[in-house]
């Protein structure tokens, strides 16, 4: 029993209690646990994410750059809100101090031998409660051989993450015969919302994008996609955000850069500070330098 206190007297009566709008689009009505996890993925100051994205490994086994994660992933960690990425990886290789929201990856099975889009739930969400996950990411194939399955996918996850208070990204696969316009991307991404995701992640396109956007009632990060010059990755970055992305989801245009350090901090200024593609590049090129100044040092003293 505690000591027994003096009833309390400030009850501040002139102060109207604070009823505030949560910051993440289409997050009004969801539960605490889910928007305390959502604000692990999404700033709450710029409202905006950079995830990171090495989740490669569970389609395509050990892709450029993520040959050794521990080596090469783990000092860009520290740049990332949040990190993308399947179990496996984060029970060996990530340590659990990282600070930042964790998306792990909750559909495979095909490899890229096989058919892609005929994928299944890959994680119990018990599982993804003792992880202390920030959300859950599964691939959707509108259009795809096995889009029904994939649908149903997300579909469950959402209901097993309403019950325990975890977010699900659906991630929009384009198959390699379709169109990807405007009208493709405003159809699947609407879908993965109607259907309950709490985000989504697609490409960017330079028609129309803003409609994909607009037109989706939650969140939409940009997938990073095969590796490009890095003005070029910063531009289309600084497009996605400015036309309606809440962030990136970029995975290869960052390890697979020259300097992936530097890259990631460039893509931070873009999303977070809403630098303009050539700043961010001078950032760039103004890191990757101190860098280089950095290991040519360490390499003398040896
Ligand atoms: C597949 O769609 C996965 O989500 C990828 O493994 C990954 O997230 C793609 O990232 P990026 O295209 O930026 O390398």
């Amino acid at each position: 029993m505690p000591e027994a206190d003096k009833e309390g007297k400030d009850y501040f009566l002139d102060i109207p209690t604070k009823e505030e709008g949560f910051f993440v689009k289409g997050s009004n009505a969801l539960d605490w646990g889910m928007k305390n996890r959502l604000s692990r993925i999404f700033n709450p100051d710029s409202g905006r994410t950079v995830m990171l994205a090495i989740d490669h490994g569970y389609f395509q086994g050990p892709t450029t750059g993520l040959e050794r994660i521990d080596v090469t992933i783990l000092p860009l960690a520290p740049y990332a809100d949040t990190l993308m990425l399947t179990r496996g990886i984060l029970r060996t290789t990530i340590p659990p101090s990282f600070q930042g929201g964790i998306v792990l990856r909750a559909s495979g099975g095909p490899s890229v031998l096989k058919e892609l889009s005929n994928e299944e739930i890959a994680v119990d969400m018990e599982d993804a409660v003792r992880l202390n996950v920030a959300a859950l990411a599964v691939q959707v194939f509108i259009g795809g051989e096995y889009e029904t399955k994939s649908i149903n996918n997300m579909t469950r996850l959402v209901d097993m993450g309403t019950r325990y208070g975890i977010p699900i990204l659906a991630v929009t696969a384009v198959g390699k015969d379709m169109k990807r316009d405007a009208r493709y991307f405003r159809l699947a991404c609407r879908i993965c919302a109607e259907l309950g995701a709490h985000y989504v992640k697609t490409y960017y396109i330079s028609d129309g994008f803003d409609t994909v956007a607009a037109s989706c009632p939650v969140p939409l990060v940009m997938a990073g996609g095969r590796k490009i010059p890095e003005l070029d990755a910063l531009t289309m970055s600084y497009r996605a955000v400015q036309e309606g992305a809440a962030g990136v989801d970029m995975g290869r245009n960052i390890f697979q850069s020259e300097a992936p350090e530097a890259m990631i901090q460039a893509v931070r200024g873009v999303v977070h500070n809403n630098l303009k593609p050539k700043q961010a590049y001078e950032l760039f090129l103004e890191l990757k330098n101190k860098g280089k100044k950095k290991t040519t040092k360490g390499r003398k003293k040896k």
